[in-house]
């Protein structure tokens, strides 16, 4: 609905075919990458359901996803020196589809992960483990980058997506440093540094303890 529109107005304003023609390619790369965050979102909403009635518990806390936008795709092809076009954009980003899975304990990260991976028609092509190896700045998260099949009118496409699983308290502190990055990244480098550094290593143990707790009170 939304592109037929946009592609209807571009026509009624004169503008010349072959830029009407890149618009819309845009736009049916971003439908497909849509659906290929339904795909997850859809898979993982299901798995958290049947947990909540079946074991009374919910591994997920909230599931987010976005798609990149056109602006942010061509900045990153031209930044890392890549051709600008759609087919460049498909063969050289991982991250066009992106799915962020907050879970509630750290436990949880790998249960999930591990629900992905069983599922056949969901290939995996990249795991980091943030988790088990956090970034030397203190990032924690798991990453994976799969390839999910969308299934469209005429065709089926494998499309890559990524997905980040972390715990609130990961979630929390990305978030913050995230904000806090395009601040800080020109003054008291050091020193901001290290205290956030501090910050996730504090948040990390919280993390262990909850898990603790949830072994002793659930299990
Ligand atoms: P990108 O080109 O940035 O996607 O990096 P990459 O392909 O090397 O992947 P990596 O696994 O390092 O990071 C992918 C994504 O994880 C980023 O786009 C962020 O969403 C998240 N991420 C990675 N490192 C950090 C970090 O230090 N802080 C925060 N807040 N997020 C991070
Ligand atoms: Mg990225």
């Amino acid at each position: 609905m939304k592109s037929s529109y946009i592609i209807e107005e571009l026509k009624l304003r004169s503008v010349p075919e072959d830029i009407v023609e890149t618009i819309n390619a845009f736009l049916k790369t971003e439908n497909l990458y849509l659906g290929a965050t339904r795909v997850v979102t859809t898979l993982l909403d299901n798995l958290n359901e049947d947990f909540k009635y079946n074991k009374e518990y919910n591994p997920i806390q909230q599931i987010r996803s976005r798609v990149k936008t056109p602006t942010s795709i061509i900045e990153k092809l031209s930044k890392r020196g890549y051709n600008v076009n759609i087919q460049s954009a498909r063969e050289n980003l991982t991250d066009i589809a992106g799915v962020r899975v907050i879970c509630s304990y750290i436990d949880d990260i790998y249960l999930v992960a591990e629900f992905i991976a069983s599922h056949t028609d969901i290939k995996i092509e990249r795991i980091s483990d943030y988790v088990k190896e956090p970034k030397s700045n203190g990032y924690r998260s798991y990453h994976l980058i799969v390839k999910v099949p969308v299934f469209l009118s005429t065709r089926t496409e494998y499309v890559n997506v990524e997905i980040q699983l972390r715990t609130i308290a990961m979630d929390f502190w990305a978030s913050l440093e995230h904000h806090l990055f395009y601040k800080y990244r020109n003054e008291k480098e050091g020193e901001i540094a290290t205290e956030l550094k501090d910050c996730a290593e504090a948040i990390a143990n919280i993390d262990a303890r909850m898990q603790g707790l949830y072994n002793l009170v659930i299990k």
